[in-house]
């Protein structure tokens, strides 16, 4: 079958604005959206700028708009939006060239959480041990894998360049709530911020959008009522 991807075109070095392109393309209902995206490259106009790394779900670097949805490109199947695609880069962060766009202030954001371990316990002869119970407390978090597709489906996020947004807040959730970590009131502070996660409206967005199923605004409530048991 023959597919019609329409993509979001723009080089800021030549183009004053954004122009519609379309491309026609011969796929397999189950082909995915990158696949797609790979033959234009190679046949049809290698000028095209996309990321990609894993191709399979894992490194997140394929984030971007498909027919008005946040959605990783290397998981999305060509047979489930049917012949005509459109293809836009993420909202909300600078394109630097078509489907690329600047992640840089979202690991800025990223970062403010110190999404790492902390601790003074001296490392012990072997691993430093949980039970079953207290790694499960945080299982859901460690899944992200930094797409970037909460974030920028965030109207808060769009609205105000100081939200932390969803992702910084699961990376923040990773640690705060690993019985290893000895920093948590020092995130809690970080997220107590005005441009922390009292930011959030609950709209669901980041929820729904996940590639890698988090639940997101749950998590987001239970920091939310970490730093509200913090204060009692
Ligand atoms: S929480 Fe989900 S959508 Fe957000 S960056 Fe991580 S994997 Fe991507
Ligand atoms: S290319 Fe790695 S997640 Fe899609």
């Amino acid at each position: 079958m023959k597919a019609t991807i329409r993509i979001k075109r723009f080089n800021p070095e030549v183009d004053r604005r954004p122009y519609w392109a379309e491309y026609e393309v011969p796929v397999d209902p189950f082909d995915r959206v990158l696949d797609a995206l790979h033959y234009i490259k190679a046949n049809l106009d290698g000028s095209l700028a996309l990321r990609r790394s894993c191709a399979h779900g894992i490194c997140g670097s394929d984030a971007m708009l498909i027919n008005g949805r946040n959605r990783l490109a290397c998981k999305v199947l060509i047979k489930d939006l049917g012949p005509r695609i459109t293809v836009e880069p993420l909202r909300g962060l600078r394109v630097i060239k078509d489907l690329v766009v600047d992640m840089e202030p979202f690991f800025e954001k990223y970062r403010q959480v110190m999404p790492w371990l902390i601790t003074d316990e001296p490392p012990p002869p072997q691993e430093r041990r949980q039970t079953p119970e207290e790694r499960a407390r945080y299982e859901d978090t460690t899944k992200c894998i930094l797409c970037a597709v909460c974030t920028t489906a965030c109207p808060i996020f769009w609205g105000t360049g100081e939200f932390l947004g969803p992702a910084a807040l699961v990376a923040a959730h990773r640690f705060i709530f690993d019985s290893r970590d000895q920093a948590a009131q020092q995130r809690l502070q970080i997220l107590a911020d005005r441009s922390g996660v009292f930011k959030c409206r609950t709209v669901f967005n980041c929820t729904e959008a996940c590639p890698q199923g988090i639940e997101i605004t749950k998590a987001i409530q239970e920091l939310k009522q970490a730093i509200i048991l913090s204060r009692t």
